[in-house]
């Protein structure tokens, strides 16, 4: 059965003070909207509907490749006269689950629930029970505690605002009796808007049973208006993925200063620094330590591996026991082999660096393929781009490349082949074969050095 995702964004969001549709605005690197349709894709038959409004072309673009449908909301005329918008494009047949696209922290489960009692017939409401219920539609029950309907907090009287039970906006319901409630809502309240939670009164009359859920914790029903709410939803949603990382078995030294932005799997056994950043999709083997100020994004690492502090790590992959940083730059491309070591102010971009290889001070090497034993001298660096291409270097197994030298690229340095310090090679070194290749050493007896003219 199709379940219909309408997910209402037309609004304006003008405590965001931003040109950026509040929607759009990301938390742990996502947009709200993003993450509101990720968690709702993992409904079966699901098919998003978002009803856009304000900012509207930047919100359709931003959303382009998800498979969803857009509405115009040209005027916002209350919640009702939104999710009617979506109405042409919605399976009669099927259930609908109304969300809030400022609304990111909404479990999945919780949704797959509710769409679940739609399936059976029933309206199922997620309400929360807010200490300070200001502002929210209140949820009314009668004698026998079953919903008859919500009032909004500007049309309600004194003792429906002591009513602490409150609407999240989320709800599900039967496709069809939606079709068929949605027309007779009116805008004669106190805000002249149709209000989509009218629907609530119109399921109790009609004898549909109305199920309610709750969430287990506010924030994950919590919209997001100004960016104070989004900074603690994004904490929140942060010492989530904290409490993840240490159940599966990482030792953070201060679960507030780790952020996920992504995707992350992890062995056990590792150790996080302070300062962690994560983002995309990393992969992290077990026994992997990783020092404070370090950024690590899309990358693989293996069993053992040790990143010592202030490293940033992109596109890279690492291999089991390897040592990096501190401060070093891995760039897309990256491989390093089992036990290489590349230490402090290294940089390398798309290069296979061998097993045992290492790169310990202050090189760059890009675009070049390293067997497996190879010392890299402190300062070198392969001369891979001409203005114009990108060029190869190979340096074969067991190569020593002394300190402060450049290799000009395309160039090969064969296995167990010395360079001596401070040569610029541009052209191939054989295998065992001495390269040097700077300017001979001539020394001056008896120096005078001149001396200050007055
Ligand atoms: C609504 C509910 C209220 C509930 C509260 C939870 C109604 C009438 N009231 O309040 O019971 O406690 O949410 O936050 O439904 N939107 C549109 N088009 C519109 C109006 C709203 O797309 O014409 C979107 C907004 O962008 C927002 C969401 O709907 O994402 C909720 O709108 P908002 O104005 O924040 O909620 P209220 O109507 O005040
Ligand atoms: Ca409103």
């Amino acid at each position: 059965m199709q379940a219909d995702i309408v997910i209402l964004a037309a609004g304006q969001g003008s405590r965001m003070k931003s040109k950026l549709p509040k929607v759009l605005h990301p938390l742990a690197g996502r947009a709200l909207v993003q993450h509101v349709i990720d968690q709702a894709n993992t409904i079966e038959g699901a098919k998003m509907h978002v009803v856009v409004g304000h900012g509207a072309e930047q919100v359709e673009s931003a959303l382009a490749n998800q498979g969803a449908a857009f509405y115009l909301q040209a005027e916002q005329l209350g919640t009702g006269h939104a999710v009617a918008q979506a109405v042409p494009g919605l399976d009669a047949q099927g259930v609908t689950l109304i969300l809030y696209g400022d609304v990111p922290l909404t479990p999945a489960d919780l949704m797959q629930s509710m769409v679940q009692i739609a399936k059976r017939g029933h309206l199922a409401l997620l309400t929360v029970e807010l200490a300070d219920p200001t502002g929210y539609g209140r949820i009314e029950r009668n004698a026998v505690n079953d919903v008859i309907g919500i009032v909004e907090h500007k049309d309600a009287n004194e003792s429906q605002l002591a009513i602490t039970e409150v609407n999240t906006g989320i709800l599900a319901l039967p496709t069809a009796l939606m079709m068929e409630w949605l027309p007779k809502l009116s805008s004669n309240n106190a805000q002249g808007e149709y209000y989509l939670t009218d629907l609530i009164a119109m399921a109790a009359e009609a004898g549909i049973a109305i199920n309610t859920l709750n969430p287990n914790s506010e924030f994950e029903v919590q919209g997001v208006n100004n960016r104070r709410q989004l900074a603690e939803l994004e904490r929140w949603y942060q010492r989530q993925q904290a409490g993840l990382l240490m159940d599966a078995g990482v030792t953070l030294a201060d679960p507030a200063r780790i952020d996920v932005r992504g995707k992350i799997t992890t062995g056990t056994d590792c150790s996080f620094d302070i300062n962690l950043i994560l983002e995309g999709e990393v992969e992290i083997g077990s026994n992997v330590s990783i020092g404070p100020n370090c950024v690590i994004k899309n990358a693989q690492i293996g069993d053992g591996v040790e990143i010592l502090a202030n490293s940033h790590i992109e596109g890279a992959i690492i291999a089991a026991k390897a040592t990096v940083g501190p401060y070093a730059r891995l760039r897309p491309g990256t491989q390093l082999a089992e036990s290489t070591k590349v230490g402090n102010f290294v940089e390398i971009k798309k290069a296979r660096v061998g097993t045992g290889s290492k790169v310990n001070h202050l090189s760059y090497i890009g675009d070049a393929e390293l067997g497996s034993d190879v010392n890299v001298g402190a300062g070198t660096i392969t001369c891979n781009y001409d203005g114009v291409n990108k060029s190869l270097t190979e340096i074969g197994d067991g190569a020593f490349i002394g300190s402060n030298s450049s290799l000009v690229a395309p160039v090969k340095v064969g296995a167990k082949a010395t360079v001596g310090a401070g040569s610029t090679i541009t052209r191939e070194v054989a295998d065992e074969e001495l390269a040097v290749a700077r300017a001979k050493q001539r020394n001056i007896d008896a120096w005078v050095r001149p001396t200050k003219k007055v």
